[in-house]
């Protein structure tokens, strides 16, 4: 199905998730338009993680609903995910060091031509994705192990695009990064953006989150704690309403039972 800018892909209504006697999520609501990059922020144990892997079928959630598209969805499995259209790039990426970026791009999902494989064509096809998505590495033939944090983290972006998603997850793709790779990482969500991609980017990087994010949704001790237009708010009004110091979530439920936010 085509993208249509602007459509709601994903909608999470009242997701819930509980691990023995942690309540890790409590009626998480959240949006994501296809050409929005939706930033997921909040402090350690907030359950961002527990969020994303509910959405990515890796640990589905014990109430609420997804819609996807409108229509409500069954993410049970990591394949229910991506059959509709989820890719999830994870903070350890997951990349084979001692593979070339071929390999890499294209393991799982190996090209075959008369039951060998298509080197040819994978290279052919690597390239092709690399430059639509302007990823500059010095050669699609050397090992991953030889690239800087950054072009890894690209290349990972980039394998996730091979599957045609409509959304993308990204947990803390700038971590572990320096400046300038930094820069090529959210160099690149814009791109992602551009090409009318939903993106999560989950991340605890305020200047990350205010360069690259349209909205920021923070989440605390497992409850929703605002959605905030990044344009429009301050690094200090995210960073309170991750640690605490306005407690929106409270605020609210008092506001809608009537009670006086006092
Ligand atoms: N597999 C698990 N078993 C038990 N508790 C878990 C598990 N995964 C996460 N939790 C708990 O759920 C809460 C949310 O964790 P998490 O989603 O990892 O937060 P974040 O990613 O925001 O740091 C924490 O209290 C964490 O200890
Ligand atoms: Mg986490």
């Amino acid at each position: 199905m085509a993208i249509v800018p602007n459509e709601p892909v994903l909608a999470l209504r009242g997701i819930s998730k509980r691990f023995g006697a942690v309540q890790a999520l409590t009626d998480i609501q959240l949006e994501v338009r296809a050409g929005e990059v939706v930033a997921l922020v909040g402090d350690n144990g907030a359950g961002k993680s527990t969020l994303v892997k509910a959405i990515a079928g890796v640990g589905p959630a014990d109430e609420g609903v997804l819609e996807w598209q409108g229509r409500p969805v069954e993410i049970t499995r990591p394949h229910d995910a991506q059959d509709l259209g989820i890719a999830t790039v994870y903070q350890d990426l997951a990349l084979c060091d001692n593979i070339d970026v071929v390999g890499n791009l294209f393991l799982g999902r190996e090209i075959l031509r008369a039951g060998v494989l298509d080197e040819v064509e994978m290279e052919r096809r690597a390239r092709e994705l690399l430059s639509t998505l302007s990823i500059r590495i010095p050669s699609v033939r050397i090992p991953i192990a030889s690239l800087s944090g950054g072009q890894r983290q690209t290349v990972a972006i980039a394998r996730s695009m091979l599957g045609e998603p409509k959304l993308v997850i990204l947990d803390e793709p700038t971590a572990a990064l320096g400046v300038e790779q930094t820069a090529q990482v959210l160099d690149l969500v814009e791109r992602l953006r551009e090409r009318g991609l939903a993106v999560i980017l989950i991340s605890h990087n305020m200047v990350d989150v205010k360069a690259v994010a349209d909205r920021v949704a923070v989440l605390r001790l497992g409850r929703n704690n605002g959605t905030f237009d990044v344009r429009t708010t301050s690094q200090e009004e995210i960073i309170s309403a991750i640690t605490g110091a306005t407690d929106n979530a409270v605020t609210r439920r008092k506001a809608r039972s009537g009670e006086a936010a006092k």
